[in-house]
């Protein structure tokens, strides 16, 4: 080996050893006679000083250095005299006799300090660069914790890590495909899983009982900060289970890993159905941080004349603690937010419960004081609360008052990201309304079970049929979902009939499975866990998912540093037999 040390290891207890230390030149500083230098790896900071008094030669080769070098040190451990308590090495350093420079550097185009200069953009350029700094550094090696952890519960429970292809026929969970072409089967082309499901389904028929993986998946959509087009899941599918098996199964599995990354207790973990994560938080990932219900007061706010509220499908409102106060303008920019395109309510209603027990509200004219008093019994309303209040279609009104309550979580710091509230939620529908076909897709993916006491509903309300998945939902981040799978020939027909597929359709995607499930498919269900979800919040908290991957896309689908997506030359297109198009 090149060094008898890492940078991260020397204390006191080495004092006048000799060492050999190999890093990289982070700061550089010159008194008089002496250059300190910080040398850095992977482990931490070492002060290295060279004395030009008692060798001129090194010393003006030290003072050569510059940031970012690679070099190799040999020299003696000393104590310092002026000690730095706040790195572990800060209380030694290397008086430098032997310096060899392994390879230069250019000057990097960004500072490689925890508070950067760097713009997103240049880093995601030098993303091997921006991978040296402490906090992406350290966010990979937390990832590969939390990924050793996972194998260590799951081994453990006796899961078989098995390997599924990625060059598939489309698995449908609700994304584009990316799709491969052929060149061997030419106008043919292969589509990258978006998840293993099926395969994991078959592998259960095949009886490994118990499978995981820690897998990429692709998926062809439209990025945000908690999604990348290529992610990883924790991929897991048992046999011979029940629902509660595999929420048992998988609460140990979090709870696990929160102790050994974070040395954190979860506790029990509560769980709420779908319809109640709906109406009491407006949407079906729960912030539980904190209260601030939903409240439904249709009932009470209709018969005024108001014609806003008399006509609404739904009206609900918030209790904001101690937002009474809230200045015209600070109701105003409420009102911009809930009517932001991406949100699309039509407006909002306050009511302001001041301290004497009186109200004040944008509705003063159709509304009395005894009216409205009732409205505060109603929305749970103290004296110092504002509501908030959002009519119109149910789902709107739901989805803005949702956005409301969290911007005002975030506005009166209830979001505390040290803080974590875990939740499943349960009952899932088995179908919603494709917004743009206006026929029933499945609302997690085709292969699931629903409650048999749901049944009745396939050929009057779809919509109402009760499906057996849940999710796990952790500070309003949805990190896996999974559920129960159909494992019967007849019944995944009458799934795929439901979202419209025709018999031709079934066949030419579905047949493999469908064929299996004649082969003695145990009952089965499992889980997916999103791991750089998993990660980010777990480590961090929040779900800037970009910060927990080494090399990740940009917002637009863009690795900038390898320059891709791009074109491929007129011969590769042609030996793939795909038509060339000029422009
Ligand atoms: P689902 O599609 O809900 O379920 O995915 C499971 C989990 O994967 C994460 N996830 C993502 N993370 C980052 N970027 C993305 N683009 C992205 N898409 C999804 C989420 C999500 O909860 N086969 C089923 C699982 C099952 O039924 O067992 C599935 O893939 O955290």
């Amino acid at each position: 080996m090149l060094r008898t040390h890492t940078c991260g290891e020397l204390t006191l207890t080495n004092v006048s050893q000799a060492v050999t230390l190999c890093g990289w030149v982070h700061r550089t500083r010159e008194m008089g006679g002496l250059t300190f230098i910080d040398l850095r790896d992977r482990y931490g900071i070492t002060q290295l000083v060279f004395n030009s008094d008692l060798d001129k030669v090194l010393g003006e080769k030290a003072k050569k250095l510059g940031r970012e070098y690679v070099i190799q040190v040999t020299g003696k451990v000393v104590e310092r005299s002026n000690k730095n308590l706040k790195i572990p090495t800060g209380e030694i350093e290397i008086m430098a006799a032997v310096l060899e420079v392994l390879n230069p550097s250019k000057v990097p185009p960004f500072t490689l300090e925890d508070d950067t200069d760097g713009g997103d953009e240049l880093r995601m350029k030098y993303r091997y660069l921006d991978l040296r700094r402490n906090m992406v550094k350290n966010n990979l090696l937390n990832r590969h914790k939390v990924a050793r952890a996972v194998r260590e519960y799951l081994d453990g429970q006796g899961f078989a890590d098995i390997e599924t292809p990625f060059l598939i026929k489309s698995t449908p969970e609700g994304a584009r495909d990316f799709v491969v072409p052929s060149r061997v089967n030419k106008g043919e082309f292969y589509a990258l899983p978006q998840s293993p499901q099926t395969f994991k389904q078959l592998l259960m028929v095949s009886g490994f009982d118990r499978y995981y993986q820690i897998v990429r998946c692709f998926r062809d959509e439209d990025l945000r900060a908690d999604r990348q087009p290529e992610f990883t899941q924790i991929d897991c599918e048992m046999a011979f289970v029940e629902q509660e098996d595999v929420l048992q199964m998988f609460e140990g599995m979090v709870k696990h890993v929160f102790q050994k990354v974070r040395n954190i207790e979860l506790g029990t973990l509560p769980r709420m159905t779908y319809a109640d994560a709906l109406k009491y938080y407006g949407n079906d990932k729960p912030d539980m941080r904190f209260g601030m219900l939903l409240h439904d007061l249709t009932g009470v706010v209709k018969g005024n004349g108001f014609k806003v509220l008399d006509d609404a499908e739904y009206a609900g409102a918030i209790a904001v603690p101690g937002a009474a106060e809230y200045t015209r303008k600070q109701t105003d920019e409420l009102t911009e937010f809930v009517k932001r395109p991406q949100i699309g309510a039509k407006g909002l209603i306050y009511v302001k419960c001041l301290a004497d027990g009186t109200f004040k509200s944008s509705v003063d004219k159709f509304y009395t004081e005894e009216d409205l008093k009732i409205w505060a019994e109603a929305a749970e309303a103290k004296a110092g609360d504002l509501i908030l209040l959002v009519s119109g279609e149910l789902t709107v009104a739901r989805r803005a008052l949702s956005e409301l309550r969290l911007e005002m979580g975030d506005r009166l710091g209830l979001r505390n990201k040290d803080v974590y509230k875990p939740l499943w939620v349960l009952d899932f529908p088995l179908l919603e309304k494709d917004k743009d076909s206006g026929g029933w897709m499945a609302c997690h993916h085709p292969f699931t079970s629903w409650k048999s006491e749901d049944e009745q509903y396939f050929e009057t309300a779809p919509g109402k049929i009760r499906a057996n998945a849940y999710d796990f939902v952790l500070n309003g981040v949805e990190l896996s979902s999974g559920s129960i799978r159909i494992h019967d020939r007849k019944k995944q027909e009458k799934m795929f009939a439901a979202i419209g597929l025709t018999k031709e359709e079934t066949e030419t995607k579905f047949s493999f499975i469908l064929n299996a499930f004649e082969y003695g498919a145990p009952p089965h269900g499992g889980v997916a866990f999103g791991f750089d979800r998993f990660c980010s919040m777990i480590v961090s908290g929040q779900e800037n998912i970009r910060d927990f991957i080494a090399f990740p896309k940009n917002n637009a689908g863009r690795d900038t540093m390898i320059d891709t997506p791009s074109s491929i030359s007129d011969a590769q297109l042609k030996e793939l037999g795909i038509g060339i198009e000029h422009h």
